[in-house]
């Protein structure tokens, strides 16, 4: 029961008012931290590997790790952790094909980048596919600026998707939830000095999302499920540990929390974190190799790096998300 499809997580996020954290995984502390964190607050989760992490940590290990985690809770907290596996920013049909048949409850096919008719016919095929495998489909429409291993979009390229277009794509298509651009972008550089205003601390506070688009689209398709990409919120405290430990991430700036709160009331059910992940990963080694220079066992420093991701995976889910206590 506990690797799941999105399905009633969404239907339960929309009617509650909040979101389902969906996290990106590249290796056993990642799988580790997320997954503890959401024992611990009994909290559904989307676990996404993308077709980078693929090719890094090989299909066949994410899953048997993600498994292992679903029997560890099992077996020390007694609890059923409900786990959806998805492909984040599938790319080919064949690409799809693969995970679903690789036991993924979950894919995404991004033609985001051709025609709207080209992202239709090619979106619709992995639905066909998809559905007479009991696998749910995410589409999406609109480019969201920044840069992935595979996707590099800059902001004059990106753009926001049209309510009406939105109805169409989701009716021809039979997508079941669908990625919308509204003002996020990926990566920990979100937006450049001139895109924001300053506070008084003097940090960066980027422009607002834009929530006309989002409620438009939820007036349009009531109960139907929206996806936040490029959601981490590059929370400055890891940001700053970096820098004084070495590290050169000047202006790396995300989206405000508050922002995604708001949007997880509304029509938005899954919210992509994963620079936040590699920045409290990255932050907590960095700070570790400068206070203790002399470590060289990789376990020294993966383990409070693997303590990081879970506290701020913790917190996301109950500040941010608000899907604590609802598995
Ligand atoms: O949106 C993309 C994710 O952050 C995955 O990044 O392609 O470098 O694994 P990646
Ligand atoms: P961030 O770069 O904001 O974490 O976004 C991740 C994402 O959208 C994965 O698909
Ligand atoms: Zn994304």
């Amino acid at each position: 029961m506990a690797i799941v499809t999105s399905t009633e997580m969404f239907k339960k996020a929309y009617e509650g008012g909040y979101a389902i954290g969906a996290f990106n995984v590249n290796n056993m502390e990642i799988i580790q931290g997320i997954t503890e964190a959401a024992m611990e607050e009994r909290s559904p989760l989307i676990l996404q590997v993308s077709s980078g992490a693929r090719k890094y940590a090989k299909h066949v290990y994410l899953m048997k790790l993600i498994e292992a985690a679903i029997e560890d809770a099992e077996q020390s907290a007694g609890f059923d952790l409900p786990i959806c596996i998805h492909l984040d920013h599938g790319d080919t049909f064949e690409l799809c094909k693969s995970c679903i048949d690789g036991g993924f409850t979950s894919v995404m096919i991004d033609g985001s980048s051709k025609s709207f008719e080209d992202n239709i016919a090619l979106t619709r095929k992995v639905v066909e596919y998809a559905h007479d495998h009991g696998v749910v489909v995410e589409g999406e429409l609109g480019t969201l600026a920044g840069v992935e291993d595979d996707v590099n979009v800059s902001f004059e390229d990106s753009s926001y998707p049209r309510p009406e277009e939105v109805e169409e794509f989701v009716s021809k298509t039979g997508v079941d939830s669908l990625a919308i651009a509204i003002g996020t972008s990926h990566g920990a550089y979100k937006f450049t000095a001139d895109q924001c205003t300053r506070n008084e601390e003097g940090l960066l506070v980027p422009p607002p999302l834009r929530f006309d688009i989002l409620e438009e689209i939820a007036r349009r398709l009531p109960g139907f499920p929206i996806v936040l990409h490029g959601s981490s919120s590059v929370p400055q405290e890891f940001v700053k540990i970096i820098n004084e430990f070495g590290g050169k991430m000047p202006d790396a700036v995300g989206i405000p929390e508050s922002q995604l709160r708001q949007a997880a009331q509304g029509a938005v059910c899954k919210i992509n974190i994963d620079s936040d992940l590699r920045l409290a990963m990255t932050a907590s080694i960095r700070r570790h190799f400068g206070q203790h220079p002399d470590h060289f066992d990789p376990r020294q420093y993966l383990k409070p790096g693997r303590e990081s991701i879970k506290a701020m995976v913790r917190h996301k889910l109950v500040n941010v998300l608000g899907c604590a206590g609802k598995a």
